[in-house]
């Protein structure tokens, strides 16, 4: 009962307005390495458009954007204070391939075959449907591109879950409580990897490649449409 409620929050927009900020300050340093690994993942060429879905903070977004400047990308998210702090960041680092606004995974506000490639990093299991989400993506991406999924393995080994959460360090007294939320309510009700391939099959896409990086407990699904 209790955990559902915590699960029903953690998937709700005025969670993200409220809390957004603090998710923001602390999970760079957690995540830079997939950052990274998904921004050469991504396939592009000077020309391409690329959506990231539950952009967030827009750290995925603006670090394509910095590296294909000739490309042009557009961050989603539901949450208008996500939105707002994204551009603020965008603003900051004088990147102008890229911008953010509203909108939400599970009717995304855009035409057929539009992008290029799509990035959506640890927000498919917020969204309300999964599966509708993914048939959204594969809907406006162009046929022969490629999605990059990715989101927290559900089957993280504990040894893995405990060296993530030392990458948030500063409050000790807190990880007890952090190890709790993320193996009960971020990672414990999350997909596999086998779940993401499952998901992105059913919307359609052709190729799928699935893999995961040894320093940060995410899966990584790569789709062809
Ligand atoms: C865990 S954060 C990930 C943010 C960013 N992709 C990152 O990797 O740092 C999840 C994000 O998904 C957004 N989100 C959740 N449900 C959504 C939906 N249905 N449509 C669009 N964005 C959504 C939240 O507002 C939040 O910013």
């Amino acid at each position: 009962m209790f955990k559902n409620l915590l699960i029903k929050a953690r998937d709700a927009r005025w969670m993200w307005d409220l809390f957004g900020p603090i998710y923001n300050r602390r999970i760079y340093n957690a995540l830079f390495e997939l950052y990274e690994h998904i921004a050469q993942a991504v396939e592009m060429d000077g020309s391409s458009q690329i959506l990231d879905v539950g952009a967030g903070p827009g750290y995925a977004t603006l670090l394509l954007a910095a590296r294909h400047t000739t490309a042009s990308l557009l961050g989603i998210d539901f949450s208008a204070m996500q939105v707002r702090a994204a551009e603020r960041l965008r603003k900051q680092r004088g990147i102008h391939n890229c911008r953010f606004e509203q909108g939400n995974a599970m009717n995304l506000p855009f035409a057929n075959n539009r992008f290029d490639g799509i990035v959506s990093i640890g927000s498919i299991k917020h969204w309300a449907d999964p599966q509708q989400g993914m048939v959204e993506i594969s809907r406006v991406l162009a046929p022969g591109c490629w999605a990059v999924i990715s989101e927290t393995d559900r089957d993280v080994a504990e040894e893995a879950l405990r060296r993530f959460i030392q990458r948030f360090t500063a409050w000790y007294f807190w990880d007890p409580l952090l190890h709790w939320g993320l193996r009960h309510i971020i990672f414990g009700q999350s997909f596999s990897e086998q779940e993401i391939a499952s998901l992105a099959r059913a919307a359609g896409f052709r190729e799928i490649r699935t893999e995961k990086l040894a320093s940060c407990p995410y899966v990584i699904v790569k789709a062809q449409k």
